[in-house]
């Protein structure tokens, strides 16, 4: 991996990777160009790496169902984005653990103001891909030091967060005080936010999914999943302003592409895996 990316920071290559080979593939779940653009760049340093992970990235060998899953969570994200946006057209969008994500290029209709926010060797590095103007901005910073939250305050609203396999990487105590500051500083906001089930949390079931993570995904061991809800509604009980709207499982998708696992959506346990949840924050 490149010096100073973190085990965390570095999940960010896996799904970058993954809307790049699915816009490659026939029938793409997501369009998604400029992923392809800083894969080819990125490859050119990765491939002088012998880290497992790297040597996977730069052979387009990942999982080919991780590949068609982080794809269509991009594209529902992106769905909820130009929902916001059909609503409300000069809207706020803050794109929580960004990544090399390209979604502003990818829902941009002309108006929206939109912060990409990630940690700074992150950030560092999409500065060499994505230009700032005036309605697209980078905040290089822990999500969780919450003096970003004052540069969103200049601006009026309304808000949308999204968290797209974030909120997993966190303390189960600052994924709260985040939504918690959040519901404070920004009335009447909405949230999307992905969340793991913590069924699956408990030992030995989260050795296993740690392991498996390890050896499927290669994930650094620093990479692991720390945090996670029981059911949709738990974070109502965090505040009585948290109001849950909807949620939404990877196996609802009638994408043709994920074939038989579109069964596991008469599962509960297993819907609910890793899943998203809707809030608004009043
Ligand atoms: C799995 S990647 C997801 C990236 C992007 N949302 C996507 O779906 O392509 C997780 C991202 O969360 C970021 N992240 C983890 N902890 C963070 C923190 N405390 N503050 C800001 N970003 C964080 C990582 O750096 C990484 O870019």
């Amino acid at each position: 991996m490149l010096a100073g990316i973190g085990d965390v920071a570095s999940t960010s290559f896996i799904t970058l990777y993954c809307h790049a080979l699915e816009t490659l593939s026939d029938n793409p779940i997501l369009s998604d160009p400029k992923s392809v653009e800083i894969m080819t760049e990125l490859n050119k340093t990765l491939s002088r790496s012998d880290n497992t992970l790297d040597r996977t990235l730069v052979a387009g060998t990942l999982d080919r169902m991780l590949v068609v899953h982080i794809a269509i969570r991009a594209k529902k994200y992106d769905d909820y984005a130009r929902d916001f946006l059909e609503k409300y057209p000069e809207g706020v969008i803050v794109n929580i653990g960004c990544g090399l994500d390209s979604r502003f290029l990818r829902v941009d209709n002309g108006k929206v103001i939109f912060f990409d926010l990630d940690l700074p060797e992150i950030i560092g590095i999409r500065k060499g891909f994505f230009e700032e103007t005036d309605r697209y901005h980078l905040i290089a910073s822990s999500v969780l030091d919450f003096e970003w939250m004052t540069v969103i305050r200049q601006y009026s609203g309304p808000f949308l967060f999204m968290a797209e396999g974030v909120f997993m990487y966190l303390e189960g105590r600052d994924v709260r005080s985040l939504v918690l500051k959040l519901q404070e500083m920004f009335p009447g906001s909405g949230l999307v936010c992905e969340v793991v089930n913590s069924f699956w949390l408990r030992p030995p079931l989260k050795r296993m999914l740690d392991s498996k993570l390890q050896r499927q995904v290669h994930l650094g061991k620093d990479a692991t999943f720390r945090s996670g809800i029981s059911d949709g509604r738990e974070m109502e009980q965090w505040h009585s302003g948290i109001q849950f709207l909807d949620e939404w499982s990877y196996f609802d998708s009638d994408e043709k592409k994920l074939g038989w696992l579109r069964l596991l959506r008469y599962i509960g346990l297993i819907r609910k895996t890793q899943w998203t949840v809707h809030y608004r924050l009043n």
